[in-house]
């Protein structure tokens, strides 16, 4: 996609100089700012504190994560640890799992001389998988949105968090059908909710802007009543984990605004890909949710009249909070899920039809065996 007009990705990998570049997003929207990162701690900070973000784009940094892990000593331990690392920083998010576990797949038979140079191909490669499926999303679920476009000649679409490019390497997942309605010529707006305690919704907004699509921020607390009033034809999310099921694991909120849209009679889609998908994960309550940090609702982040950015408090140090960062939504709420193979019913035989390959990983609870412990 484009910033200030020039095509951009959300990670560039440097290896001549051992290094990637990301944007940093914490400092969106306020600040466009590229970092870039040379060690793995760097990596496994910029993931924790949220500087990259977004199921599929955490995939893809913790590849390159490993790769920078193996620069200088590539044995078992250094590549075992590196991952373990990565592993450890965000549980929701499949993709980062997936990612590794695929890194280590490939890096672990080859002899430690040839592991540095293969990361760096493996990584790029996932890369370009990556934006390659997030074309296809859009393709898919363009077909969809055309199918919208009644008797008012535009389409009114409703998302949550972030999943537009800023998520992924390029296109985005639940963004990527509206960008491809909207470069067809396709009348389109987008009701971006603000996704409090860390406003996604905001980094949603200044992406739409970039490219040009109209938009409109609401408090998310606003969904419910634009829903029941007509005012939306779909709603379209991203996910970071769809269980073998088609339950959804997403951005905390998710559940409301398909318990909302289910109420209206509204089609809840849900944009992943196939590094979303986690067919040993037999349904929702299994996917581990991310607890954060309290001090995400203690404080305030964003800048002075000024511009300088700071934080502001709103509550009390020891003030008692609870930061869950993600939520399930039932699979029998989700209308139909959208993959870069086209779009199913959120069921095991739904999935099970798009990706007949993975059918016997149902039955097969040792792929994840760090997560799936319950
Ligand atoms: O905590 P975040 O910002 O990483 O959460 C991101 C989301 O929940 C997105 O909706 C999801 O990763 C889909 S990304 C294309």
């Amino acid at each position: 996609m484009r910033v200030h007009g020039k095509p951009t990705r959300t990670i560039t990998p440097v290896p001549q100089d051992r290094a990637v570049d990301i944007i940093d997003q914490t400092l969106l929207p306020q600040a466009y700012r590229v970092l870039r990162l040379n060690r793995l701690e760097e990596v496994a900070q910029a993931i924790c504190s949220m500087q990259v973000r977004g199921a599929p784009l955490l995939g893809v940094t913790a590849a390159y994560g490993v790769a920078l892990a193996l620069s200088p000593c590539a044995d078992d331990a250094t590549l075992l640890a590196a991952i373990r690392t990565l592993g450890a920083t965000r549980p929701t998010a499949v993709n980062l799992h997936w990612a590794l576990m695929r890194l280590q797949a490939c890096l672990l038979p080859l002899p430690p001389s040839l592991r540095a140079e293969a990361a760096w191909l493996e990584a790029g490669r996932l890369a370009e998988e990556d934006v390659q499926q997030c074309r296809r999303i859009g393709e898919h679920g363009l077909r969809l949105l055309r199918a919208l476009v009644g008797v008012r000649g535009r389409i009114e679409i409703m998302t949550h968090c972030n999943a537009g490019w800023l998520a992924t390497v390029d296109h985005g997942t639940a963004l990527a059908p509206v960008y491809a309605a909207f470069d067809q010529g396709i009348d389109i707006h987008v009701w971006v909710s603000e996704t409090r305690p860390r406003n996604q919704g905001l980094l949603t907004a200044w992406e739409l802007r970039e490219h040009g699509v109209p938009h409109t921020l609401i408090a998310d607390n606003a969904a419910g009543l634009l829903l029941a009033r007509g005012r939306i034809d779909a709603v379209i999310v991203g996910a970071d984990r769809v269980a073998a099921n088609g339950d959804v694991a997403n951005k905390i909120g998710t559940y409301l605004k398909a318990l909302a849209a289910r109420a209206a009679g509204v089609p809840f889609y849900v944009a992943a890909p196939r590094s979303t998908i986690d067919f040993a994960c037999t349904n929702g309550a299994d996917i581990p949710i991310e607890e954060r940090a309290g001090d995400e609702l203690r404080l305030l982040q964003g800048c002075d009249a000024a511009g300088r950015p700071g934080q502001v408090r709103q509550l009390a140090a020891d003030a008692a909070v609870a930061n869950p960062a993600f939520d399930i939504t039932p699979a029998s709420l989700v209308s139909t899920l959208i993959s870069e193979r086209g779009a199913c019913p959120a069921s095991s035989d739904g999935l099970s039809a798009l990706y007949p390959e993975e059918r016997s990983c149902l039955f097969d609870t040792s792929i994840h065996p760090d997560i799936h412990t319950s």
